[in-house]
């Protein structure tokens, strides 16, 4: 893991601390490095209506992208699991469109890491060359 990938996942335990997770009690921390040096970060939100939540990795990002932020290196993430977690389907599919060639690195509270990438968590995904027609 580089320099820059450990300072992200430290930016992520960071943002970890503004997680609204009464429901799950499973805080989440999202960090996103822009090609530009920027790093956005978010946290999960929740709600009492379970599936409205967003995932801290689509608040980081969805804000990265609202201030004008398009092209990312590397998404980190740190959850306080047993070991560390990937993104979900749900936020592997969006970073897929806005973040295809980032890396991904991910760590538990404790230290636990593991390195990938967004392309290797969601392969044979459906982007925007996928709607490329036939008829
Ligand atoms: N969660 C994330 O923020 N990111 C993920 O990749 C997986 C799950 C959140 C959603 C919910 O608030 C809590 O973790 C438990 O699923």
């Amino acid at each position: 893991m580089s320099d820059a990938e450990a300072s992200l996942l430290d930016a992520a335990a960071a943002a970890r601390a503004a997680a609204i997770c009464p429901h799950s009690n499973f805080a989440v921390g999202a960090a996103l490095l822009a090609s530009d040096g920027t790093v956005w970060t978010g946290a999960n939100v929740e709600n009492a209506s379970y599936t409205l939540g967003l995932c801290a990795e689509r608040v980081a990002i969805f804000y990265a992208l609202t201030h004008g932020a398009r092209d990312f290196t590397a998404v980190a993430v740190v959850t306080g699991a047993a070991t560390p977690s990937t993104p979900c389907g749900a936020c592997r599919q969006i970073l897929l469109e806005f973040a295809a060639d980032a890396t991904v690195v991910t760590a538990t509270t404790a230290g636990e890491t593991m390195r990938t990438s967004v392309r290797a968590l969601l392969p044979f995904g459906f982007d925007a060359s996928s709607l490329a027609r036939s008829e």
